[in-house]
């Protein structure tokens, strides 16, 4: 399942991902071409309606990710570790990642790089856990960040980000997933590390694109607490809805955007 979607990326075909947290979905976004399907802890707010994502658990983590498998038995699935799940020790890290690959995934994804992070994916790669590294803005550390902020974009900082893709690509990762960061810093990554990005507002130039699925149908107007007038969406989000007739067209019409390289377009990056 990983090695077909890898093939695509290095005949240079885009990958086209998107968030799914429900069998429904699931099966509708395989019938639509989705290629990975991202059980997210972005299910915290879009479907839990909190502010962020720090209080989703392991628990329903595992409970999404077994409703996907259920709905997509022929599509990729990577699993989202939830805040607390990775950070402490890799002891605890492993046992975690093999829970939700036990519920479905085939693979992990978790935020952050740094010598600790670089050593988690080793760790998790070495006993046969797929990573997928999520670097530039990760939301597990909004507090942290100070906000919905780009990363990448200090000289310092685009350097940082850059090493640490490497490393994880050296350490083994699948994918690096980039989060908000300027499209030119996501262009030089993605052509000088051998392991494909993926980007949500970070340009066209990544080896692949994901959006969160309430983004692309426009359904998403914020947290519970909040009155949808106050929400502004990102700028890295297109309405796919808005032009078609139905739910599997607009995915459909997400992937082919993505494959053909029309989304994201400038108005949609950094
Ligand atoms: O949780 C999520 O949906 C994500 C995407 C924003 C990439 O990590």
């Amino acid at each position: 399942m990983i090695e077909k979607i890898l093939n695509k990326a290095a005949n240079g075909e885009k990958i086209a991902m998107l968030t799914c947290y429900d069998a429904t979905f699931a099966k509708l976004m395989e019938l639509a071409g989705v290629d990975i399907l991202l059980v997210g802890d972005s299910l915290g707010m879009v479907l839990q309606g909190a502010e962020n994502t720090l209080n989703v658990s392991m628990h329903h983590m595992t409970y999404h990710t077994k409703m996907v498998k259920n709905g997509a038995l022929n599509t990729m699935i990577i699993a989202d570790m939830p805040i607390g799940s990775y950070e402490q020790d890799n002891e605890a890290a492993y046992k975690n990642a093999l829970w939700l690959m036990k519920s479905g995934a085939h693979m992990v994804k978790f935020e952050g790089g740094g010598d600790k992070r670089i050593e988690t994916a080793r760790y998790l790669v070495e006993r046969g856990v797929p990573v997928c590294a999520h670097l530039g803005f990760t939301p597990q550390t909004v507090n942290q960040i100070g906000g919905y902020k780009i990363q990448g974009k200090t000289e310092e900082s685009a350097k940082q980000i850059l090493k640490d893709a490497k490393a994880m690509s050296d350490a083994g990762a699948s994918f690096v997933l980039l989060e908000m960061v300027p499209a030119a810093l996501a262009k030089a990554i993605t052509e000088n590390i051998k392991t494909p990005t993926i980007g949500i507002g970070a340009g066209v130039d990544c080896s692949g694109q994901v959006l969160v699925l309430q983004d692309l149908l426009g359904i998403y107007t914020g947290a519970a607490n909040k009155k949808p007038a106050e929400f502004k969406s990102p700028r890295f989000v297109r309405n796919f809805l808005a032009n078609t007739h139905s739910i599997q067209d607009a995915v459909s019409t997400y992937v082919k955007a993505v494959k053909d390289k029309s989304f994201p377009a400038t108005e949609h990056s950094y």
